[in-house]
C-alpha cells in the first residue's frame, strides 16, 4: 500500500473505492468519512491499549522523553483526558484567540517585510515556520529571543514521534531534557508536557496550513485572483483549504474492545489509522470533493479533528493562516514559485513541503 506523499489524493481514491476500512498486518486503515467519523467519535476508541500502558512506544530508556510525550493531550484517554484538556482550554477560548490579531498582523508584517525584496525565498523557513513559533511562544508567555532554540527543539521531538524506525530517539531525549528544564522555570501555571506538547503541536502544523494553501492558491489563480479583490472571502477560504489539503492527514486510534466498523469486526487492541485526508475528499461526503470551492456550504470536515481530541488550537490556526494569507496577497501580489514540483517531507502525519521556493515579487 504505497501512498505518494506529494499528491496522496489520487491513492486515497483508488484505496477508499477498493475498501472503506481495509486490514493490514495487525493495523486497520479507514478511508471512507463514514468510517473516519465512526470510529473519531466512538468512546470504543481510546489512544492507549486496552487494560493500560501508554499510548506512544518509547524505549524505556528515554525516560524524559517518554513522560514529556506520553502525558500530551492528544495522547490521553477519558478520565485523564478531560480534565487535562479543561486545565488547558482556557487559553484558547474565542476571547483569548481574537485578542491575538493585533500581535499576528505585527508579526506577519516583520516577516513580509524581510522577504519582499530578495529575489527568491523559501516561504517554508522564511515565513511559515517562524510565524507560529511566535505566535505560540506568545501564548506560552516564553521571552523573545528563545525561539529559534525552542523551534529546534520541538522539531527534534517531533520527529522521534513521527519517525517509524526510532533513530530520532537520543536527540529528541536532549531536546525532552531541555525543554523540561526551561519550561520547568517559564511556563508558569502549565505543567511540562502540556507546554511542550502546546509548542509542538502549534507549530508544524500551522507552518504547512500556510505553505500548503499558499501553493493551492498558486495552482488555482481564479481562486486567488477572487482573494485579493475580496479579502473578506480569507476565513471561508481557509476552511475550505484546510478540507482540500489538511495538515495532518491521519490519526490513529486502537480499539479497547471488539467492535465492527464498516461491517468488518476490529479486535480488541487493533490499531486504526483515519486518514482524514482521504474522509475529507469522500464523495459520500463532499460534492465534486476535488474541487477547490471556497463558496461551499460549509460542512463538518476531518482537518481539526474529530470528537473528543478534536483540535483545541483550531481557532488560533484560523486566525494566523488568515492573516499571513491576506497579507501575502496584499503585499506580495506578484509572488511566484520558484520550483515546482515542490519537494515534500516523508510523512503524512505532518504533511507539507519541506521547502516552498518563491520569487517574492517577480514582475513577468
Ligand atoms: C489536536 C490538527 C493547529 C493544538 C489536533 C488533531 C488534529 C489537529 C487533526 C486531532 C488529533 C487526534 O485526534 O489524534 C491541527 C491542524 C492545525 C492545528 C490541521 C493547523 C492548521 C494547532 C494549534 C494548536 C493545536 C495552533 C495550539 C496552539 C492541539 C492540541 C490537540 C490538537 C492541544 C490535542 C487535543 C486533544 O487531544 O484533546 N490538531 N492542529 N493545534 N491540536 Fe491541533
Amino acid at each position: 500500500m504505497t501512498i505518494t506523499v506529494a499528491d496522496p489524493y489520487p491513492d486515497y481514491r483508488r484505496l477508499r473505492e477498493a475498501a472503506p476500512v481495509r486490514q493490514a498486518g495487525d493495523t486497520w486503515w479507514a478511508y471512507g468519512w463514514d468510517e473516519v467519523n465512526a470510529v473519531l467519535t466512538d468512546r470504543r476508541f481510546g489512544r492507549c491499549p486496552p487494560g493500560g500502558g501508554s499510548a506512544v512506544p518509547i524505549p524505556p530508556q528515554y525516560a524524559t522523553l517518554h513522560h514529556v510525550v506520553a502525558n500530551w493531550l492528544v495522547f490521553l484517554d477519558p478520565p485523564e483526558h478531560t480534565a487535562a484538556r479543561s486545565r488547558v482550554a482556557g487559553l484558547f477560548t474565542p476571547a483569548r484567540v481574537a485578542a491575538l490579531r493585533p500581535r499576528i498582523e505585527e508579526l506577519v508584517d516583520e516577516l513580509l517585510a524581510g522577504l519582499a525584496d530578495r529575489p527568491v525565498a523559501d516561504l517554508v523557513a522564511d515565513f511559515a515556520a517562524p510565524l507560529p513559533i511566535r505566535v505560540i511562544a506568545d501564548v506560552l508567555e516564553v521571552p523573545a529571543g528563545e525561539h529559534r532554540w525552542l523551534r529546534e527543539r520541538a522539531v527534534a521531538l517531533q520527529q522521534a514521534n513521527s519517525s517509524h524506525h526510532g533513530d530520532g530517539y537520543p536527540a529528541a531525549e536532549r531536546a525532552a531534557r531541555e525543554l523540561s528544564a526551561f519550561f520547568a522555570i517559564e511556563a508558569g501555571h502549565l505543567d511540562v508536557p502540556t507546554a511542550v506538547h502546546l509548542l509542538t503541536a502549534g507549530h508544524e502544523t500551522t507552518t504547512n496550513l500556510i505553505a500548503k494553501s499558499v501553493l493551492a492558491l498558486q495552482r488555482h489563480p481564479e481562486v486567488r485572483a477572487e482573494l485579493s479583490a475580496e479579502p473578506r472571502l480569507m476565513p471561508q477560504a481557509v476552511e475550505e483549504l484546510v478540507r482540500y489539503d489538511g495538515p495532518v492527514q491521519l490519526v490513529r486510534r486502537r480499539a479497547q474492545q471488539d467492535v465492527r466498523i464498516g461491517g468488518r469486526h476490529v479486535a480488541a487492541g487493533s490499531g486504526v489509522v483515519l486518514v482524514l485526508g482521504s474522509a475529507d475528499r469522500d464523495p459520500a461526503r463532499f460534492t465534486d470533493p476535488d474541487r477547490l470551492d471556497i463558496h461551499r456550504t460549509p460542512l463538518r470536515h476531518a482537518g481539526f479533528g474529530l470528537g473528543a481530541h478534536y483540535c483545541l488550537g483550531a481557532q488560533l490556526a484560523r486566525l494566523e493562516a488568515e492573516i499571513a494569507l491576506t497579507a501575502l496577497l496584499r503585499r506580495l501580489p506578484r509572488l511566484r514559485l520558484a520550483e515546482d514540483p515542490v519537494p515534500y517531507a516523508e510523512d503524512l502525519v505532518f504533511h507539507g513541503p519541506s521547502r516552498l521556493l518563491v520569487h517574492p515579487s517577480r514582475s513577468t
